[in-house]
């Protein structure tokens, strides 16, 4: 089948399973999962049952779309993504952008656990994404362009929506969250990064380290849906922290970070 045919198809189906086609889409990072649970009115579908999506195999992703209310404001909930590291082509792992697309979404909040490089940032700050820093050499657009939603060598220039950007600090300043901005940068995993990396990052302009969230956002300004970026800092980077970097340490710290985190979500949800 022809790749947007299958687009068509993901999209078509999912049309058919939910009510009213939200504006908005979030994407859940790992252990940010409680948000899911302020939805009214859920309907869930696996990933499995939407043509085209590869099924989602990281720990903390449950691998499942939600569709929900907040208030009189529909959604779409990812709970649960691909990550390049799991073995997916960056192309693969922004299957559900275009999907979304096509479904007629028209704003992405792209959420993620991160490490915090930038010396002010502590474990359980939240950080909305400025812009981005992605080095490696596959990129979700390579290949034949996909002349229809882009064009082949796309803007970058504002890939992170301003406007939406002013609407998350001022939904942060009125819940009383002293939110962080910063440039978030992408690194391929799984393993985390060293100590010189991070240096290197650090210097280079990054501000939080990641392995998700940025081959989404590159499909995403090729076909110009607005995208808003939170991280969560789960753990200062490698070298900054004195412990050993594990998943188990990112997984309970967002989970930690639930409830504020679960709180400006439904924040900038109702206010777009
Ligand atoms: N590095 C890369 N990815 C991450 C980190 C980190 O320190 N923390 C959470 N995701």
């Amino acid at each position: 089948m022809e790749y947007m045919d299958l687009v068509r198809k993901a999209a078509g189906y999912i049309t058919s399973k939910i009510e009213k086609v939200p504006d908005t889409a979030v994407v859940l990072g790992s252990g940010l999962g409680l948000f899911a649970g302020l939805l009214q009115d859920k309907c869930e579908i696996p990933y499995q049952e939407i043509p085209g999506f590869p099924v989602s195999t990281a720990p903390g992703h449950a691998g499942k779309l939600i569709y929900g209310k907040i208030g009189e404001k529909c959604v779409l909930c990812m709970s649960g993504r691909f990550h390049f590291y799991e073995g997916y082509s960056m192309k693969d792992v922004s299957f559900y952008v275009r999907a979304f697309k096509v479904l007629g979404i028209k704003n992405l909040i792209i959420t993620n656990a991160t490490g915090g490089i930038t010396g002010c940032f502590n474990p359980g700050d939240l950080m909305i994404i400025t812009d981005h820093i992605k080095f490696f050499d596959d990129s979700p657009l390579r290949g034949e362009n996909v002349s229809e939603l882009g064009p082949r060598f796309n803007d970058m220039s504002e890939a992170y929506n301003k406007e939406l950007i002013a609407k998350a600090k001022s939904v942060a300043e009125k819940q009383g969250i002293d939110i962080k901005e910063g440039v978030y940068a992408f690194m391929p995993g799984p393993s985390y990064e060293t100590p010189a990396e991070i240096r290197a990052l650090g210097i280079l302009g990054a501000d939080a380290v990641g392995m998700s969230s940025v081959p989404e956002v590159i499909t995403a300004a090729h076909c110009g849906l607005k995208v808003l970026g939170i991280s969560c800092i789960t753990n200062y980077a490698a070298g900054i922290s004195k412990n050993k970097l594990t998943e188990e340490e990112v997984i309970e710290t967002a989970n930690k970070s639930g409830e504020k985190f679960s709180a400006l979500m439904a924040g900038i949800i109702t206010e777009i």
